[in-house]
């Protein structure tokens, strides 16, 4: 048991695995991409948090001992869950990265784009009532658009959907957008440039609190580090999604879960 557990709907996790890979280059980190249920955004939270928990065990099984759910939808659905389900295995997940916002924002305004799904889950009203009193936050659900970094979708394509949802930040004074998505976070640069405001992404804090949570609990040192990639979907499509957006080529694997 000394491995690192991820997982992701798909891709959008691997922001999260190039800043963990970073921190703990030693690390031996497991991740599993769950391409075939994906994406999750526009299932019920109940289905996410179904397909969590059989994730979760399957991780155990192939020896983390801890787990990271490198996704918003996810851990909309099923971070308390889990939590209390496995203890006192660690889990990390992510919430919407409000809080920063807040703290930067010299409008009062921010823009907050994610799945429909995230937006209906508990983790978001709470960090909005408990970072953001004072600020107002728009919420824009973005369905589609983890598809489209998903497969690989070309810029044009990317850029006219990109244009629609950002269309309701516009003329509002927003000058923080958060990325509320781990598929985002390899469009922020895009998002960037097309909307002129400066944009939240929460990989790097959230592979922070990684490393310290794996220091905690030994992990930061594997033994041999190895990174393995596995994916309930098509593992060749997946390894050219995995050099394509992170340039990492590894083994990758396909799981059935
Ligand atoms: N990457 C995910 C998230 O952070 C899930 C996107 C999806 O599967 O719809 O929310």
């Amino acid at each position: 048991m000394t491995a690192i557990g991820m997982f992701d709907s798909g891709v959008g996790g691997l922001s999260v695995l190039r800043e963990t890979r970073r921190l703990l280059p030693d690390s031996r980190i497991i991740y599993v991409a769950d391409q075939a249920y994906g994406p999750y955004g526009d299932r019920t939270l109940d289905d996410v948090r179904r397909r969590a928990d059989r994730i979760t065990q399957t991780l155990t099984d192939e020896g983390a001992a801890m787990i990271v759910i490198a996704c918003h939808t996810a851990s909309a659905a099923a971070l308390h869950y889990l939590r209390a389900r496995r203890s006192p295995l660690p889990i990390v997940g992510i919430e919407p990265a409000v809080k920063p916002a807040a703290e930067r924002t010299a409008t009062r305004t921010v823009g907050v784009l994610a799945t429909t799904a995230t937006f209906q889950g508990e983790l978001f009203s709470s960090v909005v009532s408990r970072f953001a009193a004072g600020t107002k936050v728009i919420a824009r659900p973005c369905p589609g658009l983890a598809d489209l970094v998903e497969t690989g979708a070309d810029r044009s394509m990317i850029e006219a959907a990109l244009r629609e949802h950002l269309e309701p930040f516009r003329g509002r004074a927003v000058d923080q957008i958060v990325l509320g998505c781990t598929h985002y976070s390899f469009l922020g640069g895009l998002i960037a440039e097309l909307s002129g405001v400066q944009v939240v992404d929460p990989a790097p804090a959230v592979a922070a609190q990684v490393e310290r949570v794996a220091r905690q609990n030994g992990l930061d040192r594997g033994g041999s580090p190895e990174l393995r990639l596995l994916t309930t979907g098509n593992p060749h499509s997946f390894q050219e999604r995995v050099t394509a957006l992170i340039g990492l080529t590894g083994e990758v694997a396909r799981i059935d879960i």
